[in-house]
């Protein structure tokens, strides 16, 4: 079976089509918006609609223009969460076609798809706790099987990629800030300022996390340093390394904690966060430390951040649900456990 496959919930515009047998990407097209929203130093929605509606009949054009002779048996659209108007305009898209097309259309939790980008290449091993990091999403995820799942906890504020950016912004670096902290963050050769910043609720006896109250200890000793200091690539790489040290510290000591607890065979990363090469290299030191074995799941990098093949993935297990989806509405709120 042939999936196309359509994601629109934040800022980027993607079209994949994916074979079902062995999930071979047959094409996969991304069409970032992040110049434009740089200089908000975050995403403007109505700015993201837009962009979405122009670019997407040429991001589904370049999608199909690889093997464009074979025939496509089922369209994919994420409904949500996300942007309400970056959803409908993927869905109405979805729709359109799957009518000139003739063909079925099934709706996709964004949520799914990010954890589902992990059985690409490899077979999952349940049950399994899922870490989910992205720009909008930090969860902890107890996944009994694929269409199984109970949230255990989650940030009580900001998300652990909205940390990234929020904090690159004070610090100058630009917008989306996981990539750019990361990179200023490789660069530190050795700590002379020994900058130290709070790791919040990691000794709580629950899977919940709090990020906002990083961004303002940066932001606080950010005010308290001199011009000089501030623009110093010393100042500049020590704090990158970190904010970077800091939410790796708590991701994993949580989702270790819930690992245990629920005695799970493995573990699995998503999300844009989940591409940092810091992060995944302490979660498999961390991992591979216990006692207990358990398996250590990554996606490729390239598939953490938005990608319509996660969509089609899980589009595909949506559709052996053999339910007829004739109305499907954007939900910018929608919960993984929801019923789509
Ligand atoms: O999953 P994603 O593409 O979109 C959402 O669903 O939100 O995640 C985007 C987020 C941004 O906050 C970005 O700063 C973060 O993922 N991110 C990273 C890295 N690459 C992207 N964070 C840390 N390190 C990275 N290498
Ligand atoms: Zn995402």
């Amino acid at each position: 079976m042939r999936i196309l496959a359509i994601e629109t919930s934040c800022d980027d515009t993607c079209v994949a089509v994916v074979e079902t047998k062995h999930f071979k990407i047959v094409s996969n097209i991304v069409s970032s918006q992040v110049k434009l929203h740089a200089k908000y130093g975050g995403v403007f929605p109505s700015l993201a609609r837009r962009e979405h509606q122009k670019n997407l009949p040429i991001v589904f054009k370049k999608a199909l223009s690889k093997d464009k002779n074979r025939k496509i048996d089922l369209i994919a659209v994420t409904s949500g969460p996300g942007l309400e108007p970056c959803l409908w305009t993927g869905i109405n898209f979805g729709k359109e076609l799957a009518k000139k097309m003739k063909l079925p259309i099934v709706p996709v939790n964004h949520i799914e798809a990010h954890i589902l980008a992990n059985i690409i290449d490899k077979k999952p091993v349940f049950p399994a706790v899922c870490l989910i990091v992205s720009g909008g999403h930090t969860q902890i995820i107890l996944m009994k099987k694929i269409g199984e799942y109970k949230i255990l906890g989650e940030t009580k504020d900001d998300a652990a990629g909205e940390c990234f950016d929020k904090t690159a912004r004070i610090l100058g670096l630009g917008y989306p800030g996981g990539p750019v902290i990361s990179e200023k963050a490789a660069e530190l050769r050795n700590k002379k300022l020994k900058i130290t910043l709070p790791r919040p609720m990691i000794h709580q006896k629950n899977y919940d996390f709090s990020f906002s109250g990083l961004k303002t200890a940066v932001l606080y000793d950010f005010k308290k340093r001199s011009q000089k200091i501030r623009k110093s690539k010393q100042y500049i790489q020590e704090m990158s390394a970190e904010i970077q040290q800091t939410i790796t510290d708590v991701l994993i000591k949580k989702t270790l904690k819930a690992a245990k607890d629920c005695k799970v065979k493995s573990i699995i990363l998503s999300g844009g966060v989940a591409s940092n090469k810091e992060l995944r290299k302490q979660f498999l030191t961390a991992v591979n430390n216990q006692y207990v074995k358990i398996i250590l799941s990554l996606p490729d990098e390239k598939l953490c951040t938005d990608n319509a093949v996660m969509v089609a993935v899980a589009g595909y297990f949506n559709w052996q649900k053999k339910k007829n989806w004739k109305e499907i509405e954007a939900n910018a709120n929608l919960r993984i456990a929801d019923e789509l």
